[in-house]
């Protein structure tokens, strides 16, 4: 059974969806969600496919709690889905190439420090870009910058607002990532 972690600070679309996609899996489970929020609607998405969640603060996250979960889990990947916090890189170096992340935009553009979320589709509109899409990639200590699994784009020429280029980047992500993630686990022999 190869075990797959989630992380992720807000409403976890990605994370249900991820869920959902592996709920009859039985060659992969999701088995757990963990959270720096604990507002975060994610939560309640995971308890609702009755998935243990997690919620840790910045010390928690840093000074090794954090990793001591993981370990207790020994996940096969981890999987960072609308995770705001930079993993530290502890974590990283004890998880090398199991750590997997999704931005809502073509990297190397619209990455790096600020740029999550509806910032990234404001400044896409602003910059009245043709198109957009999502990069998944490893995660390594520089965030943004791993290794590249996967880019898709959407054209974004009919677009007047950030929410429905954010709409269009959401039907990307929750095509592809659960597909990449199960290509990365059961490599297709
Ligand atoms: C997604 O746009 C993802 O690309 C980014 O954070 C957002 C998470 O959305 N990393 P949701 O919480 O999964 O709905």
């Amino acid at each position: 059974m190869k075990k797959i972690l989630l992380f992720a600070s807000g409403a976890g679309s990605n994370v249900e969806n991820i869920i959902q996609y592996f709920k009859n899996n039985n060659e992969v489970a999701v088995v757990g969600v963990f959270s720096n929020n604990p507002e975060a609607k994610v939560l309640e998405k995971a308890q609702v496919h009755h998935v243990p969640t997690l919620v840790f603060n910045r010390a928690e996250l840093n000074e090794g709690f954090v990793l001591a979960k993981i370990n207790e889990l020994q996940p096969d990947l981890i999987v960072l889905a609308g995770f705001l916090w930079k993993m530290p890189e502890e974590i990283v170096h004890h998880y090398p190439n199991k750590i997997i992340n999704i931005h809502p935009a073509l990297l190397p553009k619209y990455g790096g420090k600020g740029m999550y979320g509806m910032n990234v589709h404001k400044t896409i509109l602003e910059n009245k870009e043709h198109e957009t899409g999502i990069t998944i990639h490893y995660v390594n200590e520089h965030y943004d910058e791993g290794e590249f699994i996967l880019q898709q784009t959407v054209n974004i020429e009919s677009c007047q607002t950030p929410e429905e280029i954010a709409a269009k980047v959401h039907e990307l992500e929750h095509e592809f990532f659960p597909k990449v993630i199960e290509q990365i686990l059961n490599p297709k022999s």
